[in-house]
């Protein structure tokens, strides 16, 4: 199945990003958000990425102005109609997902397919909620979406081949590596990754070291780009809980289980860089 015109659902932090690569690789992209200004504000996230691209030059005027002509903004469900894939990047909650597929059967033709960018909701779940649980997968970006090459593609149970092979080309015709992931809680990447984390708050916890010689020893000993407590203010500390807490629901193993520290910097509304302190101050 061919490709040619792409749906993206959402356009905050993950969905601008989605959109941005696939207008950039010559897609015709139609990108919805709720109201004008969250669309409004995700496009000048794209718009300021592009100009910023221009002046260091890692990109021309003219490919950005490219860019920007393939991209049509919309806040209205009936106009995701003419689109052969719809990737979601809203809200991490399943109910609002399954409502915005009920509302997108509705407008878009049978072929379509439906891809999810969910980080740690049950592809099958999600799957199961549409009308076309054959043609739904699981399509992982990660952040920044315009500079992380991998992608994690996930079958659900239900999926078929066709689906799975076409929306993994299509993942490399952004530019991007996929890898195929389980359907299971944080795929290959958050199911290695947070462990690790949350042994870091764990190892904190019981004076270990200061959180800057646990950093400092992971990025110089390891040859990390960050230590484990830079990353977790960068990906928030709310979404690290949260992710934990779905891992640990599924697999009921101790080292999914959120450290008492991490639940109470959550509470004192210490997220990261996004709340100016997490466990450093911004
Ligand atoms: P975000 O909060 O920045 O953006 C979500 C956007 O969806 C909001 O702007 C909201 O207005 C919009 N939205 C809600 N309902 C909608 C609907 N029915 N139609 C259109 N737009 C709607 O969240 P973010 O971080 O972009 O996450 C989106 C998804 O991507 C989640 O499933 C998340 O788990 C996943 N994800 C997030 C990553 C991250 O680092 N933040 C990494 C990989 C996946």
């Amino acid at each position: 199945m061919t490709i040619k015109t792409v749906g993206v659902l959402g356009c905050g932090l993950m969905g601008s990003g989605i959109a941005q690569v696939s207008a950039q690789s010559g897609y015709k992209t139609l990108v919805r958000e709720v109201d004008q200004p969250t669309l409004d504000k995700g496009l000048a996230r794209i718009r300021k990425f592009l100009d910023d691209g221009v002046a260091k030059g890692k990109t021309t005027g003219e490919a950005r102005d490219r860019t920007l002509a393939n991209l049509c903004p919309t806040t209205r469900f009936d106009e995701m109609g003419p689109c052969d894939l719809i990737i979601e990047a809203i809200v991490e909650n399943a109910d609002e997902k399954k409502a915005a597929y009920a509302a997108l059967e509705t407008v878009v033709g049978t072929h379509a397919i439906f891809a999810s960018n969910t980080s740690s909701l049950c592809i099958t779940e999600l799957a199961a909620a549409t009308g076309r649980p054959d043609r739904f997968v699981g399509l992982h970006f990660f952040n920044p979406v315009p500079i992380m090459k991998l992608v994690e593609v996930t079958r659900a149970l239900t999926t078929n081949e066709e689906t799975y092979q076409t929306v993994f080309s299509l993942a490399q015709s952004l530019g991007k590596e996929p890898i195929t992931a389980p359907d299971r809680p944080g795929f290959i990447v958050n199911r290695l990754l947070v462990p690790y984390l949350l042994d870091a708050v764990r190892a904190y916890e019981n004076g270990l070291g200061t959180l800057e010689d646990i950093d400092t020893g992971m990025k110089l000993g390891c040859g990390h780009p960050m230590g484990p407590f830079t990353l977790l203010d960068f990906v928030g500390l709310d979404t690290t809980y949260y992710i934990a807490n779905i891992m640990f629901d599924e697999f009921r193993e101790p080292a999914y289980a959120p450290p008492p520290l991490l639940k109470r910097m959550v509470l004192a509304g210490r997220l990261g860089r996004k709340s100016g302190r997490g466990f450093y101050a911004y």
